[in-house]
């Protein structure tokens, strides 16, 4: 009996380490995110301005360049702040994990601070000081080397995370230390590419979002009336490109990749708890109650989507009921509110963004108050979107660190005890509290400032 309650002990102790490390986890690189989602995104307008400048001549290109460079630099500090903690965390709370794979994802991430992370920092300061010393054509060029390397980090970050959900190329030491054993391998992993393009394609969905939304905001105002319209028009564009890419083919190709590798993780994301051999249907509607194993208050759609993965209306999916309960994804209720939140509002974008382009085309944009009003509220919202895809993401890969090899359990530090953890997390609440306060004060000025005011009522947008 002693024995028992020793071993009951330890095994909440372990618990309760491992929550709070993937509490801290969760929390640094949720805020983190917030900052690269947008600057991944926005190098490819800044990129488009200047180019329009360079072709056009036409100033107010230029000053659009200026003006979005300032956020982009303040952004690109934000993620640079917060994403150095999370380097430190591999060490600190999941010690176990670095060592083990430390062989694979390390030449990953190494890659990505010495090429990629250099390439972007070291360029910036170019890019934001340099344009007389330059001239336009090459200012162009080194926002275009910005640009790749911004969207090069982002593709070493997701190989990294594409191996640890579809593991490859990769060699199981005695000791348990993983070895690369086919370099090829990490960037050709199938799952790579899906997730890449998904993952850049709503980046770009929030930079969009935030130039149109400006660009409302500047007209609904009446201030920088001129600097708006061309805010308004261009985030409108690349919002529509980037929220359709996001769905087709990107997400679709993503979603068939899980079903394909982790199908247990589609079962759950679905809320298919028990196997429909006749073709499953598609729940847009309802609330999973996983002690009962079913949805409550569902609205669904049959075979739809036995149709959308397979092409085949009857096509039997993999339930729950099919996979032993030890390997189904700890938060089931979570991965599954997540996943349709950011389906939800993929759709809602397209949406709002088809009916803005309509009235565009149309000549009435700069005119329709509740479309203005739209675009400026649903700021915030891809940022939301991006969130529950990334938690989409990590809670379908549970209870797995490194799908199928690592349970998450064992890749934690042994020794750094819940206290700990849970006092650093306060700390990095506190800092984050103000740092992110300090970031909406001074975005807050640029936005207010304006792009550089000339007057270009006579310009043509
Ligand atoms: C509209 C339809 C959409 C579909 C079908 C879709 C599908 C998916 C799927 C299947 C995953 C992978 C989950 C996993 O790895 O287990 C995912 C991840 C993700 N989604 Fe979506 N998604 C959609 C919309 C969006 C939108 C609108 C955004 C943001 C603007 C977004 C951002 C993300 C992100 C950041 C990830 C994690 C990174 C990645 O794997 O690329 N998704 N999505």
């Amino acid at each position: 009996m002693g024995k028992f309650v020793e071993l009951h002990k330890q095994t909440t102790l372990m618990e309760e380490m491992l929550f709070y490390d993937r509490m801290q986890f969760a929390f640094t690189i949720t805020f983190h995110y917030l900052f690269p989602q947008l600057t991944m995104g926005l190098s490819l307008i800044i990129v488009y301005f200047k180019w329009k400048y360079l072709k056009t001549k036409n100033e107010q290109y230029n000053h659009a360049t200026h003006f979005w460079m300032k956020i982009f630099a303040l952004n690109f500090a934000m993620g640079v702040v917060t994403g150095i903690p999370m380097e430190f965390q591999f060490g600190t709370n999941w010690a176990k994990f670095s060592e083990l794979t430390g062989g694979i994802i390390g030449q990953t991430l190494a890659m990505e601070g010495m090429f990629s992370f250099f390439l972007e920092s070291s360029f910036l300061g170019l890019f934001l000081f340099g344009e007389k010393l330059l001239g336009h054509k090459w200012h162009f060029v080194t926002g275009l080397l910005i640009m790749i390397g911004s969207w090069a980090s982002g593709y070493l970050i997701i190989a990294t995370h594409s191996w640890m959900q579809n593991p490859v190329g990769y060699e199981i030491l005695e000791n348990g230390k993983f070895v690369l054993n086919n370099f090829q391998a990490l960037f050709l992993n199938p799952w790579l590419w899906p997730s890449y393009l998904h993952n850049q394609a709503a980046s770009l969905v929030t930079s969009s979002f935030v130039v149109a939304g400006i660009g409302a905001f500047y007209i609904l105002s009446q201030k920088n009336v001129s600097f708006g319209k061309l805010f308004l028009k261009t985030g409108v564009i690349f919002g529509l490109i980037s929220s359709v890419i996001v769905a087709v083919p990107t997400g679709d190709l993503l979603a068939k990749n899980v079903v394909k590798y982790q199908p247990v993780t589609f079962a759950a994301m679905e809320g298919i708890f028990h196997t429909e051999k006749k073709g499953s249907e598609i729940v847009l509607i309802g609330q999973p109650d996983v002690k009962d194993k079913k949805l409550d208050n569902k609205i669904a759609v049959p075979n739809i989507l036995s149709f959308l993965t397979y092409g085949n209306w009857e096509q039997e999916i993999k339930g729950l009921d099919q996979f032993e309960e030890d390997l189904h994804p700890t938060n089931i209720s979570g991965l599954y509110y997540a996943y349709h939140i950011m389906v939800g509002l993929g759709t809602v974008f397209i949406g709002l963004m088809v009916i803005s382009l309509f009235q565009l085309i149309r000549g009435k944009l700069f005119e329709t108050k509740w479309i203005l009003w739209s675009l400026m509220f649903m700021m915030p919202f891809p940022y939301i979107a991006n969130t529950t895809g990334w938690y989409t993401a990590e809670l379908g890969r549970q209870p797995w660190l490194v799908y199928n090899l690592m349970r998450t359990a064992a890749g934690a530090s042994p020794t750094v005890s819940s206290g700990n953890t849970l006092f650093t997390l306060l700390g990095f609440i506190g800092l984050y509290l103000l740092l992110g306060m300090l970031f909406l004060l001074l975005i807050g000025k640029i936005i207010n400032k304006g792009p550089h005011n000339v007057d270009l009522s006579s310009e043509k947008i």
